[in-house]
């Protein structure tokens, strides 16, 4: 291997993200809970991941579903104790996985103590944790937009003063800048990993420092007017520094840091491999615009050479230099294949999307349900959805193209479609829970679409990515191997190989619902190259060329 590539566990393992309230129901409330958890830890093994993600399991009122964080050294009641969770960590440390917590501290829920605190008057010690301004006369403090749509400014009669959030007005942000502030978030971070837990992934972590002075934005941007002023602010290198050095160097740990607006010429400055490196991965946006503009409210025709070019950019741009974390779906994102893949071609897109992303070269990251190609859950009726940023985004929409073609745009793009329920088995409630009736919708697709009913079938989408992430874990060219792509202008396919040492591999992947012929590029002699994955039976090669059927994957091995 290359003197510049390094071995770290961190860049081996694959993780699986939980978002607690709907993965699985241990106690019978409808809610999902740590019980639960336990109780899959197996199954979450048997897919061959190293690590599991906790989306936040903390005490919080669930305005934004844990995101609002009003304790964190304590565990949602719903979801059980912080005896539940060390035997969650045991659990996991016994079967080999290791545990990232959620670090959610750009801003905590409007029920914290200290945002309760910080309310009493402005010679109250925790006033300066947080942005509290004076209105311009009968104005806000300044221009700003939240990122769920509507002010980024919330008024206080008591007070006389305005906090920011720049999320849901329950979530105010924390004033990074003062140092207790940040003594604070490091005291956090000691509790956990003190506790066994091997790293975080830190929300909207480049939102933490604001430029001075909250300057009025010279743009209109409805979901985030005032973001140049904070996305990358201007201490953002010092304080992330100072949480590596005063904290997470002195542990066995990893990080993640979530990176909204992010490039890889940015990202490299805080994650680049070497004595100055802040974080070790970031999870950027840019993949996730190939079916929109920024945002996936404002939908466009899916652009495959759009996702080449991201992919390709980064895949080059970090090699050698620092760690790509690689993800498809998550929390935030709906369903994969309902968006780049195909609901027609369900099991065939989900194999495939799940090849393009995981023979590349990072960590991947894999969010529940994913695994058994879940896809998106319309739901009839705006008073159904429960995520705020969806029913936000929706009331101002609707001002502008009316109800129906709202509910036609949250359809698609609600984070509400990677909320529903996991879908276990074809049982009541989708084996969910033994509750009447679960904490949210179930997809109605759960008769066909389960866990239950993949597990024996050799060729489910769920044995399929077991034995891709095996194949990734045996064979370090797909986790360390260099990149190259092929066919760039070519909108119905997506075509690349990697390199280590005397072996390389070739990944070819159909973004057409159509037969389509690809020319394997010069230097990749098929019948020399092995067939190591695939999602259709194989058909001939003729003449180093071959007929790739709706969304057909292929991976050739030499070495
Ligand atoms: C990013 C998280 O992934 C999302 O779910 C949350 O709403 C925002 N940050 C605010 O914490």
């Amino acid at each position: 291997m290359a003197d510049n590539i390094k071995r770290s566990w961190y860049k081996e393992m694959a993780v699986y993200q939980i978002w607690p309230r709907s993965f699985c129901d241990g106690n019978g409330d409808g809610i999902g809970d740590l019980k639960g958890v336990l109780s899959k830890l197996d199954y979450i093994k048997s897919l061959g991941v190293d690590a599991i993600w906790f989306s936040p399991l903390y005490k919080s009122p669930q305005k934004d579903f844990g995101y609002d964080i009003a304790d964190y050294r304590s565990i949602q009641p719903e979801y059980g104790t912080l005896e539940d969770f060390k035997a969650v960590l045991d659990g996991a440390h016994e079967r080999g996985m290791r545990v990232i917590m959620d670090l959610v501290v750009n801003h905590t829920s409007d029920q914290h103590e200290w945002f309760l605190e910080s309310k009493k008057g402005d010679d109250n010690p925790y006033h300066d944790y947080y942005f509290w301004r004076k209105g311009r006369g009968k104005l806000k403090p300044n221009n700003w937009m939240s990122t769920f749509g509507g002010d980024a400014w919330e008024y206080d009669e008591n007070l006389d003063e305005y906090y920011l959030h720049l999320f849901a007005k329950e979530q105010p942000d924390l004033n990074m800048d003062n140092p207790k502030v940040r003594e604070e978030v490091k005291d956090i971070m000691r509790f956990w990993l003190d506790m066994g837990v091997d790293g975080f992934r830190e929300d909207v972590i480049t939102f933490i420092s604001k430029d001075e002075g909250l300057p009025m934005s010279p743009y209109f941007f409805p979901l985030g007017t005032g973001i140049e002023h904070y996305m990358h602010g201007p201490h953002l290198d010092e304080y992330l520094m100072e949480f590596k050095n005063d904290v997470l160097s002195k542990y066995d740990c990893m990080t993640v840091g979530e990176a909204p607006m992010m490039t890889p010429e940015k990202a490299l400055k805080h994650i680049a491999e070497g004595d100055n490196q802040e974080l070790n991965m970031m999870f950027h946006f840019q993949h996730m615009e190939a079916d929109c503009l920024f945002n996936v409210w404002v939908r466009r025709p899916f652009d495959l050479k759009k996702l080449k070019r991201v992919y390709t950019n980064w895949q080059t741009k970090l090699y050698g230099k620092g760690w790509n974390a690689l993800y498809i779906e998550n929390h935030d994102q709906p369903r994969i294949v309902s968006r780049y893949g195909s609901e027609r071609f369900r099991v065939e897109s989900a194999k495939m999307l799940a090849v393009m992303y995981m023979c590349q070269s990072g960590t991947p990251f894999i969010y529940q349900g994913q695994e058994i190609a879940m896809t998106n859950c319309p739901l009839d009726d705006i008073n159904d959805y429960v995520d705020v940023s969806t029913i936000n985004v929706y009331n101002i929409v609707k001002k502008i193209v009316g109800e129906k073609k709202a509910l036609k745009m949250a359809h698609y793009a609600s984070r509400d479609n990677a909320r529903t329920v996991v879908q276990w088995s074809d049982r009541k409630n989708a084996g969910f829970t033994t509750a009447e009736k679960p904490w949210f919708t179930v997809n109605p697709n759960y008769t066909t679409i389960n866990v239950a009913s993949q597990e024996d079938d050799p060729d489910s989408v769920l044995n399929f990515y077991r034995k891709l992430i095996k194949f990734r874990k045996e064979n370090d060219i797909v986790i360390y191997g260099s990149y190259k792509e092929h066919d760039h202008a070519r909108n119905d396919l997506y075509a690349y190989s990697r390199y280590l040492d005397d072996k390389k591999m070739l990944v070819v992947c159909s973004f057409s619902d159509k037969n389509v012929r690809f020319d394997a590029p010069e230097g990749f002699e098929l019948s020399e190259g092995k067939l190591v994955l695939a999602n259709y039976s194989p058909c001939g090669v003729v003449n180093n060329s071959f007929t790739l059927r709706p969304y057909e994957t292929r991976v050739y091995l030499w070495e």
